[in-house]
């Protein structure tokens, strides 16, 4: 039995939401004009996801919106964070914005706020359009400015009606994962190339944010990262120093540079990468943020691995630990302390936990129910540790339970389901889960208490 979530530390304002993201949920890749994004490329490239899946169909939502937006009102959620498939928007990466692909987000747009549901727009969710990976992608300087060009018909389009703007998601995936593990695309393992990913990930963001503000006046822009705790496995001080080197490598270097700090020395040093700097970069990539997401999904434990790959700090597999279906341990209070360390360190003004959710195997029963104790208790515990956090001062206005649905869940294709709401990818049929009526039932008890 978790802790009870202490509702009443939160703002009456509060936004409840859901996420998605444009690649995991859409389909229709090759409608109305969308070209190919490196999601495409990669997840069509032999050996690259777990059975061959891929997002050409996905939950087809890019035809099935209207009903996933019935199932949104059902849960009584009031904030719904969705992701804009730049290859629908600007099928050349730049150039000519194509009508038919921003349409798309402008009817949801529009019918979100008819059914009262705050729209958070994230402007790059991983899918580049192939076109610019042709040349070079994001560890060239133009991918940035490209996207800025993309941030500003996004926001000079919806802004009259959005004002809520994420710049990147989890920028760590796209450069560390995408550029240096090689598990998610475009799928290299090359350490210069991934620093300098890193690099433009972040000034593209500084651009954006500039491009939005200048667009769609009143924007409140912010970037999402996401963050774990790191633990040194043992108490010896090789390991404490594993700690730090991982914390820098996931934590630090995407959190200092925005906040104005620069990119951490330590981890400079260990990369040792020259970085593209231009002057004046370091201060577009610290434009003011109005508000900060966290995606929070486990902590990491670590020790000292000196012949392992950069940051040289290997994640153990602690036993005895509960662990999700992703294998990824569950601890609470790890969002608590990254909002706590968001706030007290990095002086956050608000804060939306914009990701947090669990994967676990679920079927549907013979009686038509998906019952999932599992991701029930995994989001209750941490509502619980949100509300602690919010409790204890972290400025905290919103959750966006990940996911809405189960979506592709990029390397590991669909077997990883995340979702409130279960996809039948036969039939497409939707259920929303015990989990998901659950978080309907939070979010009305919060409601009836900030309404008096
Ligand atoms: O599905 C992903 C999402 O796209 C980004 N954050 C983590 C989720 C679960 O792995």
């Amino acid at each position: 039995m978790s802790e009870p979530i202490d509702l009443a530390a939160l703002p009456n304002d509060f936004l409840w939401g859901t996420a998605t993201a444009a690649y995991q949920i859409e389909g229709a890749v090759a409608e109305d004009g969308r070209s190919p994004s490196i999601w495409d490329t990669f997840s069509h490239t032999p050996g690259k996801t777990a059975g061959g899946d891929t997002g050409d169909v996905a939950c087809d939502h890019y035809h099935r919106w209207p009903e996933d937006l019935a199932l949104m009102r059902q849960l009584g959620v009031n904030a719904y964070r969705l992701s804009v498939a730049w290859p629908r928007v600007l099928p050349g990466g730049d150039g000519p914005v194509n009508a038919k692909g921003l349409a798309f987000y402008d009817r949801l747009v529009d019918a979100l706020l008819e059914a009262g549901i705050t729209p958070s727009v994230t402007l790059y969710h991983w899918d580049l359009p192939q076109v610019l990976q042709d040349r070079g992608g994001w560890p060239e300087r133009d991918t940035a400015h490209a996207f800025a060009e993309y941030a500003s018909v996004v926001a000079g389009r919806l802004g009259d009606r959005v004002k809520l703007w994420t710049t990147l998601n989890e920028p760590l995936c796209s450069a560390w994962i995408g550029h240096l593990e090689g598990s998610m695309a475009p799928g290299w393992t090359d350490l210069t190339a991934a620093v300098r990913a890193s690099y433009h990930l972040l000034l593209g963001h500084g651009l954006a944010a500039q491009a939005v503000r200048a667009a769609a006046p009143g924007a409140e822009v912010g970037i999402v990262n996401n963050l774990s705790t790191v633990h040194p496995a043992t108490d010896s001080p090789e390991d404490a120093a594993a700690a730090r080197r991982q914390d820098g490598h996931v934590n630090r270097w995407w959190l200092d540079p925005v906040h104005g700090r620069g990119f951490p020395a330590d981890m400079r040093e260990l990369y040792g990468v020259e970085l593209p700097e231009k002057p004046g970069d370091l201060e577009t990539i610290a434009a003011p943020l109005d508000w900060i997401g966290l995606n929070y999904y486990f902590p990491a434990y670590v020790i000292d691995d000196p012949q392992g790959p950069v940051p040289h700090a290997r994640a153990v597999r602690r036993e005895g630990v509960a662990r999700t279906g992703m294998d990824w341990e569950i601890e609470p209070e790890g969002i608590e302390a990254l909002l706590l360390r968001l706030t007290e360190d990095y002086g956050a003004r608000r804060i939306y936990v914009t990701e947090n959710g669990s994967s676990f195997p679920d079927t549907v029963g013979p009686d038509g129910t998906v019952h999932d104790p599992e991701r029930r208790a995994y989001l209750e515990s941490h509502l619980a540790a949100c509300a602690s956090a919010a409790r204890k001062g972290a400025p905290l206005a919103g959750y966006f339970a990940w996911s809405l649905l189960d979506n592709f869940e990029w390397a590991y294709g669909y077997d990883k389901r995340f979702g409130l709401i279960h996809v039948d990818y036969e039939t497409q049929r939707r259920t929303v889960k015990s989990s998901g009526r659950r978080y309907a039932e939070i979010v009305d008890a919060h409601r009836k208490l900030a309404t008096g």
